[in-house]
């Protein structure tokens, strides 16, 4: 297969785990005969200092252009003081939207030899955690209109969905759970939230067309209590876009290990875009110790979901668990008085077990 990909590297420590990826996708390339090539696209923080936007239109028609984006990371405190619209943090938005990425796929899964990395107890780690939250991506309070009154005492931002957003991205959801352990749970804050409403209808209403799949509701503040009390209730976890982002990064957490989750952010048709769920870590930024895992990750669900490589992906993720129980580590993920690797040589043994 003849692949073409958009590397978004961004900034931080976004280039040294970018280019783990790329060893180890170029190593899949070559042993299962496929021709990878790649453009490299600035957004972030790096267009900001080259072109004085976040993300140019050059810079989306490329990845346009391309068959799928991998994305390491953007953001840094040097462009923390710029306004709203200029910040690094634009271009995700900017490419989620103009890429029309509306549904964002975040595992979140406890891997046997990092257990000791949860900050949860055994006994509630035990009971199993393994769950996928489906984040709507391209609406909500993230789009909605806002603004400032003109003595600038007063700021709003709205938060909006219409059914057919709703729809598409809960139609996602039913059929995650169908591969997996056949139930959703919707997250919102009906009891508050007249948008709530309208997902808690829309979603029910269609849960009639899964009848294999369970539904359950929740609302957000208990589904954050939950998720540190019971994880093991979660199977497919389906949430509007801000519930997403915070949710997302609370299930993270209780696998101890944010710099091995990976996530899609996909459409309709085969395109996404995939990145790890981490940010850019700009303290670690280029010293050659950051985790390449959520990336390669990342990578393995690229030629699984935009192109159906499934023995590829799969060759992938377990070279990944190989070298977990090799016992190789990045400084995050080792437990006191383990040996750690640095990036580069994490990815090369990942690539070499491929
Ligand atoms: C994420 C991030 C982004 C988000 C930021 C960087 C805009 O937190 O991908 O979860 O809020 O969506
Ligand atoms: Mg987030």
């Amino acid at each position: 297969m003849d692949i073409k990909i958009a590397l978004v590297p961004g900034d931080g420590i976004g280039p040294d785990i970018v280019s783990e990826a790329v060893r180890v996708l170029d190593r899949v390339a070559s042993k299962f005969g496929h021709s990878i090539s790649y453009k490299e696209i600035d957004a972030g923080g790096i267009s900001i200092d080259r072109y004085g936007m976040p993300l140019t239109e050059d810079a989306l028609e490329n990845a346009k252009a391309s068959d799928a984006v991998l994305l390491g990371a953007v953001g840094g405190p040097k462009w923390d003081s710029l306004p709203g619209a200029k910040r690094p943090e634009k271009a995700l938005l900017g490419l989620r939207s103009g890429l029309g990425l509306f549904c964002n796929f975040r595992p979140a899964v406890i891997y046997p030899e990092l257990a000791g990395a949860s900050p949860l107890k055994d006994s509630v780690i035990k009971q199993g955690v393994d769950l996928l939250v489906v984040r709507e991506l391209t609406g909500g309070i993230y789009f909605g209109e806002r603004g400032r009154s003109d003595d600038g005492e007063e700021a709003y931002d709205t938060m909006r969905y219409s059914r057919s957003e709703i729809l598409r991205i809960a139609k996602k959801a039913f059929e995650a759970a169908r591969i997996r352990r056949k139930r959703v749970t919707l997250v919102d804050k009906a009891n508050v939230l007249e948008s709530s409403r309208l997902w808690r209808e829309t979603v029910s209403e269609l849960a009639a067309s899964y009848s294999d799949v369970t539904l359950d509701f929740m609302y957000v503040d208990n589904a954050a209590m939950q998720l540190v009390r019971n994880p093991a209730h979660f199977d497919v976890l389906l949430t509007e876009n801000m519930f997403g982002d915070i949710l997302s990064d609370e299930a993270s957490m209780i696998t101890g290990s944010i710099g091995m989750l990976s996530s899609a952010s996909l459409r309709e048709d085969s395109f996404g875009m995939y990145e790890p769920i981490h940010g850019s870590a700009p303290d670690i930024a280029g010293k050659d110790i950051a985790n390449p895992i959520a990336t390669i990750l990342s990578a393995a669900s690229m030629l699984r979901y935009s192109f159906s490589l499934e023995k590829e992906a799969v060759s992938i993720e377990n070279a990944v668990k190989s070298a977990l129980s090799d016992g190789i580590r990045t400084r995050d993920i080792a437990t006191e008085g383990e040996k750690c690797v640095g990036t580069k040589e994490c990815g090369k043994e990942i690539e070499e077990r491929i």
